[in-house]
């Protein structure tokens, strides 16, 4: 269903819709494109409508429930934190500035990325709510640790380090599309930054192996951002359940399974596909966050059944923020709270402690859904 010119959007669906209209082409391909044929994208969606929650009925009053969660020492009114998304002007004038607005007003955290289009100290300022910091260590060790301490210095929480991405894929509808930066935005945090190798190629050198990847991070790094702060430490990315366990011998403070809201590989896994397996090897040593196709809040119940702690939300913000700036984003985020209060009285849950895995059924396949 559309929603009509002038109505209050209701979903996170009417949103998207909205923010269409709302978004220069180029940058609408940006933010909705996935890898390769964008399968991964469409199995990221579909991964949810694969659960159903079984209810338990008359469990008497509830005063004293509510969504709220404790994450890394921090106590949230829910589990909706904005991943990490790049070059949020290209969105909305104000940018990650009113996202971060948004998350505070909603009693949550942001995520600010490496490559945001508003730098972390203009955050801080005018944000009152906590901000996390999502580092890319593609580039140097000097360069990863003058991002760390400029997190460190404006306050942010954890560093949240993208592990999954030494490269960003070329993805089709972004250049079919034209996508570049227009005048104006930039991603600001590595803008004294020298570029990543760019010398001639010699013949026969690889562009991907003999110039991007060696300045790829690995283990070590981590092992080194780790003695380098005291912050809670989140690698972010991880499928592998053998990668899960190498980081928690490491010290990670925590894990975001995800592949990336579907942009960097077509034939990975779903991130909900490996939570099980991923809270099984890491038997609860660190919290686990889950993100890709989060759109309803009792979508946060089902991350919760099969392990998580808290899901991240990546693209219906910046629908929220296209739309109508710090207002929309805000809005976003409260809906999933809300329809999260809704979906708990129904099934019966004081609070977010309460879900089980009992409470999950297998939805069968109907005859007009995608196979799973
Ligand atoms: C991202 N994502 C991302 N992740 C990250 O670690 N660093 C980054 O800079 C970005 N940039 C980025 C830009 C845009 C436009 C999108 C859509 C996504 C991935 C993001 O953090 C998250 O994993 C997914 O977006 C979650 O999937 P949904 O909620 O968008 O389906
Ligand atoms: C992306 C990079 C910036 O997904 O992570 O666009």
């Amino acid at each position: 269903m559309t929603p009509k010119a002038g109505c209050t959007p209701l979903t996170l669906a009417d949103y998207e819709t909205l923010a269409r209209s709302r978004m220069p082409a180029m940058a609408h391909a940006y933010f909705s494109a996935g890898a390769g044929e964008e399968l991964g994208l469409a199995a990221n969606l579909a991964q949810w409508r694969g659960w159903r929650l079984l209810p338990q009925v008359l469990n008497g009053r509830a005063a004293g429930g509510g969504t709220n969660i404790r994450l890394f020492g921090a106590d949230l009114a829910h589990p909706f934190i904005v991943a990490p998304m790049a070059l949020q002007r290209l969105a909305h004038s104000e940018g990650e500035a009113a996202v971060a607005l948004a998350a505070a007003a909603q009693g949550g955290v942001m995520t600010v990325a490496t490559e945001s289009s508003v730098t972390i100290e203009d955050m801080a300022r005018t944000s009152p709510g906590p901000l996390w910091f999502q580092l890319y260590p593609r580039h140097a060790f000097a360069q990863s640790l003058d991002l760390l301490r400029r997190a460190e210095g404006a306050g942010c929480s954890a560093i949240v380090v993208t592990v999954d991405a030494p490269l960003t894929p070329p993805r089709p509808r972004e250049i079919r599309a034209g996508f570049h930066l227009p005048d104006g935005i930039a991603p600001v945090h590595l803008s004294q930054m020298a570029p990543p190798v760019f010398a001639a190629l010699e013949d026969g050198e690889s562009p991907v192996f003999d110039r991007l990847l060696t300045i790829a991070p690995d283990w070590d790094d981590i092992a080194k951002l780790r003695a380098a702060t005291r912050l809670p430490l989140i690698l972010k990315g991880i499928l592998n359940p053998a990668d899960a366990k190498r980081a928690v011998a490491c010290g990670a403070d925590g894990i975001v399974v995800s592949n990336h809201g579907g942009r960097l590989l077509d034939s990975l896994p779903t991130a909900l596909e490996m939570l099980p397996v991923v809270a099984d090897a890491v038997a609860g040593a660190v919290p686990l966050i889950v993100d890709g196709g989060v759109r309803r809040g009792e979508d946060a119940l089902i991350a919760r059944a099969l392990g998580a702690d808290a899901v991240m939300v990546g693209r219906p913000v910046l629908h929220g923020l296209a739309v109508a700036g710090a207002r929309g984003a805000s809005h976003v985020l409260r809906i999933l709270r809300d329809e999260l209060e809704v979906a708990m009285a129904l099934l019966g849950l004081r609070t977010l402690a309460d879900v089980s895995t009992d409470m999950l059924r297998q939805a069968p396949l109907m005859p007009n859904e995608p196979g799973m």
